[in-house]
């Protein structure tokens, strides 16, 4: 058995010869690639852009643009965003979700909203938002607070993709709608905004199972319709434990955090994605409500942000 001394010896022996090594290959990579620009350009993006639909979740601005209350255009909003401060109009304290998808993929870190009139079609080859707060898969839920439909998201994407031809020309057009990786997130606010708000009438026309079904309808419509439109890579979120949410737990706060009731919708709702059977759902095994979750620190009103995920 070797001695502690030895080991040690030998360690320092190694580290020194892996040393030399490294130091080796710095010196040949230096005088090697001395042509190479420093710092090298970054990898190219894996996907020409990000394309987004869907709520809250993933809107980045474009409620600011309607008339609807339904906004988060003042603080505590974005009281973390890179760079300072600034509510943009994303329900969140910094960037969504597919602001980070988009930056993963070699995209810019902010994917712009498409009614923001501070971008244009040179930013939204790269990646564009659609995405509406407040709104649903089922049509009366958008009305509830005057927000974009999901069908005029749809008629969004059809000027989008004139627009994209008109700018890059036909076939590079095609490339991009069809390259694109496609973000999809909506349905939380068909339940809490519409069915169990009981303001839309839903309640008393579809018994919650019935709206499951007719909500997994409207969802199979919108993929069909963006497909033959030339989507081709689409994500689907799956709804969260929408009774985790920071506005269900701030009104629900003095009976003690989530509410049970809608995490059970939540969790039906899946199961009916999952019969349709031509879905398939990644996370539906791994993913499960919590039972408990943090108090809220969001001070914020309205839709809430992210959601709890696990
Ligand atoms: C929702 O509204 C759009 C536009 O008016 C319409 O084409 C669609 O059929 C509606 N969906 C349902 C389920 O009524």
């Amino acid at each position: 058995m070797a001695s502690p001394r030895g080991h040690r010896h030998r360690r320092a022996n190694v580290l020194q010869r892996a040393a030399a090594a490294a130091a080796l290959l710095l010196a040949l990579s230096c005088c090697c690639s001395s042509a190479d620009p420093w710092p090298p350009p970054p990898p190219p993006p894996k996907v020409p852009a990000v394309i987004v639909f869907g709520d809250s979740t993933v809107d980045t601005g474009n409620n600011n643009a309607i008339g609807t209350v339904l906004k988060s255009n003042f603080a505590p909003y974005g009281r973390d965003m890179a760079g300072g401060a600034r509510p943009t109009g994303r329900f969140c304290n910094g960037r969504l979700p597919p602001d980070f998808v988009s930056e993963a993929l070699g995209l810019p870190p902010l994917v712009p909203a498409y009614l923001d009139p501070a971008y244009g079609i040179q930013d939204f080859a790269r990646g564009v938002c659609f995405a509406s707060a407040g709104t649903g898969l089922d049509n009366k839920t958008a009305g509830v607070l005057s927000v974009i439909p999901l069908w005029k998201e749809v008629e969004h994407f059809r000027e989008y993709k004139r627009r994209l031809r008109r700018h890059v020309g036909r076939g590079r057009a095609r490339g991009i709608v069809s390259d694109a990786l496609y973000v999809v997130s909506i349905g939380t606010n068909d339940f809490l905004e519409n069915y169990f708000l009981l303001v839309t009438g839903r309640f008393a026309e579809l018994t919650v199972g019935e709206y499951e079904d007719f909500l997994v309808a409207q969802a199979e419509r919108f993929l069909g319709e963006i497909h033959r439109l030339g989507a081709r890579r689409v994500t689907f979120a799956g709804l969260s434990p929408m009774g985790c949410l920071p506005l269900e737990r701030t009104l629900n706060a003095l009976r003690g955090g989530c509410v049970d009731e809608y995490n059970q919708g939540w969790r039906t709702w899946r199961r009916a994605a999952a019969r349709r059977g031509r879905w398939r759902c990644l996370t539906c095994a791994t993913t499960r409500a919590p039972t408990r979750a943090p108090t809220p620190t969001s001070t914020s009103s309205g839709t809430p942000s992210t959601p709890p995920r696990r």
